[in-house]
């Protein structure tokens, strides 16, 4: 190993992948764990306001500029009745959530999270009940938050003190509907009939709405490919996107092999995207379906200590894991993933957002604070707005485990039009040498280097806690322009984003 690799990039307008759909930058909410009750609700907290959210967390979601929030579930969505969340507080049930053994006392629902989606900027992608419920369900919600009133359901919604409608455009038809721990689970078959029904009788109410099918849980399923091919015969001409779901860990502490599972996730999407094509091909349809990857994170730090927790209790401590400098280090490849495919790929949620796999955790009656894992996914849906380029990188590569040629640099950059700034989202794999980068910015001419950040860790197993910040970003990155040539050193380990303007 040298103590310097070479990597190259060339950068032109004109290379482009496509217009980045701001919803790529979504995340998740689920009734699950600490998420809602302790996480974004806790009327108790010194920093709530008259309607019980915490507002010290409500800085944090709109520092990430998140666009769009998945909710209620997640496996929760299987069980849920929609109706005990509306209407009076003190008249709502308790009622036992399977999914996640715990009570679910619905003291939020649909319009109290509604209400606190608008207060952090957000659109809600709402899920509907496909595992104990079905299509009657399904359409009575769309008309409950969707209908301007003069019906049963919209006049319901008003007596409930909510004149406006949510018009909520976004809906998944239900949850990882393949999987054996889902409330509910079903066949393709099953899941494409109920899946294609409700989504007529949801779009006869609203026909704004776009909707999103299950694809399967993870590419790991038995059943994966033969069920997205399955569900789409049966959905194709009244569904627009199909989602994917997977999680990513570092169980065998291999840490090369770690930082290559990006390379996973972009396999996963080229063949959903092609299962997609060979049904339209089948249909002889002109209609494209997009994808939706509405879970995708790193989950497996609370495995073995969620075993632990007694069940049937609010609010448990669930799914809490504490991140690490090298789950950032993924997490911002996984990003860059994301928006190579940005073309294909128009919604993606960081699965979750507030405790639960979260770039943000809560200390009851305490303070907020932000995991390592929050900075790239802050950079990226603050800084990686516009258009997705489609840089030409030429880098060394490595092997791992299961990975073979893999690049010691993942890389793209993304073109805002509307203030003319470039961008480079970067990660360095390498374990022991620094990148040095040589970019090719052609008719980026005049552009200069107005910040380069740089995340990086002497210890790759560093974490942020409570009051203890050891992982965040400088911005003393040595990137800049010369000669019309970008140069700089990208760090071993570490996360960069490279900032240009004229
Ligand atoms: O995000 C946690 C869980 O992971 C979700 O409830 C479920 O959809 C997935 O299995």
């Amino acid at each position: 190993m040298t103590n310097q690799l070479k990597v190259k990039m060339i950068l032109s307008k004109e290379f482009k992948v496509g217009k980045i759909d701001d919803r790529i930058y979504g995340s998740f909410i689920e009734h699950l764990g600490r998420a809602v009750y302790e996480g974004i609700y806790e009327p108790a907290h010194s920093s709530a306001n008259e309607q019980g959210f915490r507002q010290d967390v409500m800085d944090m979601v709109r520092e990430l500029k998140v666009p769009l929030i998945r909710y209620p579930g997640g496996n929760f969505v299987s069980g849920y009745n929609w109706e005990d969340g509306v209407g009076p507080v003190e008249s709502r049930p308790r009622r036992l959530d399977l999914a996640w053994k715990s009570t679910e006392p619905n003291h939020v629902g649909t319009n109290e999270f509604m209400n606190w989606a608008t207060q952090v900027g957000a659109e809600v992608n709402m899920a509907v009940n496909l595992g104990t419920r079905g299509g009657d369900a399904a359409r009575n919600l769309v008309e409950y938050c969707n209908h301007p009133g003069g019906s049963y359901w919209s006049d319901l919604r008003i007596s409930h003190g909510w004149k406006e409608a949510h018009r909520i455009k976004t809906w998944c038809l239900g949850n990882e509907m393949d999987g054996p721990w889902q409330i509910g689970q079903k066949t393709a078959d099953e899941y494409g009939r109920i899946a294609v029904e409700s989504a007529k009788a949801m779009k006869l109410v609203d026909p704004s709405i776009e909707l999103v099918a299950c694809g399967s849980s993870s590419s790991a399923m038995t059943t994966f490919a033969e069920w997205e091919a399955t569900v789409l015969d049966h959905t194709y001409e009244q569904v627009d996107y199909i989602s994917l779901h997977n999680y990513y860990a570092n169980r065998d502490n291999d840490l090369s092999n770690y930082l290559a599972q990006s390379l996973d996730m972009n396999h996963f999407i080229k063949s959903v995207a092609s299962i997609c094509d060979y049904v339209k091909a089948k249909k002889r349809s002109k209609k494209t379906i997009y994808l939706s990857f509405d879970e995708w994170n790193v989950w497996f730090h609370s495995n073995e200590a969620d075993k632990k927790i007694e069940p049937w209790s609010v609010a448990p401590p669930l799914l809490e894991d504490i991140y690490n400098f090298e789950d950032a280090l993924v997490v911002g490849t996984l990003l860059i993933t994301l928006l190579k495919n940005a073309d294909r790929v128009k919604i993606a949620c960081l699965a979750q957002l507030v405790n639960v796999i979260a770039p943000i955790m809560t200390d009851k009656e305490g303070d907020a604070w932000r995991q390592t894992i929050y900075y790239p996914y802050m950079h990226t849906s603050v800084y990686g707005r516009g258009t997705a380029l489609n840089p030409i990188i030429s880098s060394p590569v490595y092997d791992s485990k299961d990975f073979t040629d893999v690049p010691y640099l993942e890389s793209t950059a993304v073109y805002d039009e509307t203030n003319e700034t470039l961008t480079i989202f970067a990660v360095n794999r390498s374990q022991e040498a620094p990148l040095l980068l040589e970019g090719d910015i052609r008719d980026f001419t005049n552009y200069r280097v107005i910040e380069h950040i740089v995340l990086e860790n002497d210890d790759v197993k560093a974490t942020n806690q409570i009051n203890r910040t050891n992982v965040v970003p400088h911005n003393g990155g040595d990137a800049e322009v010369r000669d019309g040539t970008l140069l700089a050193h990208l760090p071993k380990l570490s996360w960069n984003v490279i900032r240009l303007a004229k």
